[in-house]
């Protein structure tokens, strides 16, 4: 179910330069959202941007009958949306897409964010903290200070590892790199040290497209496998203008489209089809 909704603005907060945390008043939409779905958000009050933004629902308070997101501003639209406040109204059609699929089983879940890739899978940790379901969550940015939900992420339970590019803190490099080592480690699902035995897991990831490819790489050579969010300009958001379309296998050596916004914006690791 998704619906067009005349939200008002709880409290919009700057967490970290040009990253912004919007609290909306949507009580039928957080009581639908599932994590890594979206909201398409109409981010003035004219015609200019004409286009919806798409941004993730980062969290809910279902209780409250709140949904937030969380967002960078990269152009018109978000730098638009960063100047709402407290008492503002903002149009969004949504909960949009698939979402993650939670896991069913007790496997190990990795949690792989590059970036303000972050805001769906806050929303999806919260939820497998729910279902006493920890992960180990690695998270990378460029530098200590871009790094986002650190802390509420280690409050609902979950093991995080960190990267940066500058090596400000945790591991130098990407955060590809640090699941690559993390996944080659000997250890037993149960987490007894078992040098024979090789580690398995199910990983979830959102960030950077650059960094999609090398992790739906290294999940598949390392034997996982998982599900990765997709990024794709959008127009209409409902699976009509055929804007948002990607590649994905079709079983026959070759590929078709589909489209990020409706068979989307989550899609299985092995079924990518990158440039
Ligand atoms: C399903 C989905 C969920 C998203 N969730 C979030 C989120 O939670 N937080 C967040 O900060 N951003 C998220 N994004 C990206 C966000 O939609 C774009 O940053 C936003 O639309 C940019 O709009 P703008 O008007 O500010 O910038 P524009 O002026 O439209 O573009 C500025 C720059 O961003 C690039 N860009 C614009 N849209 C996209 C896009 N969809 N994918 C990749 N690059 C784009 C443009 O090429 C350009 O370089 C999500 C995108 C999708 C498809
Ligand atoms: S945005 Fe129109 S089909 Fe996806």
């Amino acid at each position: 179910m998704s619906l067009v909704v005349n939200a008002e603005v709880v409290e919009q907060n700057e967490v970290m330069q040009g990253h912004f945390r919007l609290a909306l008043n949507a009580p039928e939409v957080a009581a639908a959202a599932r994590p890594g779905q979206f909201l398409h958000v109409s981010c003035g009050n004219t015609y200019d941007p004409l286009l919806r933004r798409p941004i993730s629902i980062h969290t809910v308070d279902r209780q409250k009958g709140e949904v937030k997101l969380l967002y960078r501003v990269a152009g018109r639209g978000t730098a638009l949306l960063s100047r709402l406040k407290g008492g503002d109204l903002v149009d969004v059609l949504g909960p949009l897409g698939n979402g993650f699929t939670l896991p069913a089983g007790s496997e190990n879940v990795f949690a792989v964010a590059g970036g303000i890739g972050v805001a769906p899978l806050y929303f999806f940790l919260q939820e497998l903290s729910g279902l006493k379901h920890k992960a180990t969550v690695l998270l990378g940015a460029a530098a200590k200070e871009q790094l986002i939900c650190v802390d509420e992420i280690k409050a609902l339970g979950h093991t995080v590892l960190l990267a940066t590019d500058n090596g400000s803190t945790g591991h130098r490099g990407t955060v590809v790199e640090l699941f690559d080592l993390y996944a080659r480690l000997p250890v037993h699902s149960c987490g007894d040290y078992n040098p024979d035995e090789e580690m398995s897991g199910y990983v979830y990831g959102c960030g950077p497209a650059a960094m999609l490819k090398e992790l739906c790489a290294a999940v598949r050579e390392n034997g996982f496998s998982g599900e990765v969010s997709l990024e794709e300009r959008m127009g209409c958001g409902i699976g009509a203008c055929l804007s948002c379309a990607c590649k994905v296998k079709d079983g026959k050596g070759g590929f078709r489209h589909q489209r990020v916004c409706l068979d989307g914006p989550v899609f299985p690791v092995e079924e990518v089809v990158w440039a």
